[in-house]
């Protein structure tokens, strides 16, 4: 489909992503430290970059496996209706969870998501998400641990995608149209 041009400004350099991910691994395993293992769940696609970094860095066992969930289509705004389109492989019943997102917007992702795994009844269930975007916020959701505050922008790079390009951008850039 073809795009409006545009420019990617640098607003994250991957410098500064990696140091906030080892200082988020460093809270979540103090957190889980008595944990025989977490089971840590990436949400596809935007978190495939930060959860990978992220698993590296933590200190516990941990088991990986994804959730897809669709919110965004190829546009830059967000639909209401949140769709589970993979879920997970393995049960958390009774288990340490770990949800990991890209980027909290209006939120009706991570409401409905927490929402659905809750229902399950794993022993601790808490949310990690690299991005979030107070200012768009629609529902009453906040994740346990946030990487960054951002402003009301389209950002990419890192995992999140503008209409499936530039998720492998290493840093995170802010949409500009030209
Ligand atoms: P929410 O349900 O509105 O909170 O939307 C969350 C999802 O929207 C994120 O997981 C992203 O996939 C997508 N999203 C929100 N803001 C952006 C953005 O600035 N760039 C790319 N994707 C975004």
């Amino acid at each position: 489909m073809p795009q409006d041009p545009y420019v990617i400004d640098e607003m994250i350099s991957a410098k500064t992503i990696a140091a906030r991910v080892e200082a988020l691994a460093g809270e979540i395993s103090a957190c889980f430290s008595d944990t025989d293992k977490l089971v840590v769940v990436g949400l596809l696609r935007g978190s495939f970059i930060f959860i990978a970094d992220l698993v590296r860095e933590l200190s516990l066992p941990v088991e990986v496996d994804f959730l897809e969930a669709s919110s965004y289509g190829s546009m830059t705004e967000s639909s209401r209706e949140v769709r589970i389109l993979k879920d997970l492989r393995g049960e958390i019943a009774g288990r340490d969870v770990l949800v990991v997102e890209d980027i909290v917007d209006t939120g009706y992702t991570l409401h409905h998501v927490r929402h659905l795994l809750s229902a399950r009844k794993p022993r601790r269930l808490k949310v990690c998400a690299l991005l979030d975007k107070p200012a768009r916020r629609e529902v009453d959701m906040s994740a346990d641990w946030v990487g960054f505050d951002i402003p009301d922008e389209f950002v990419v790079g890192y995992g999140i995608d503008y209409a499936q390009n530039n998720r492998n951008l290493p840093y995170i850039g802010k949409v500009r149209f030209t």
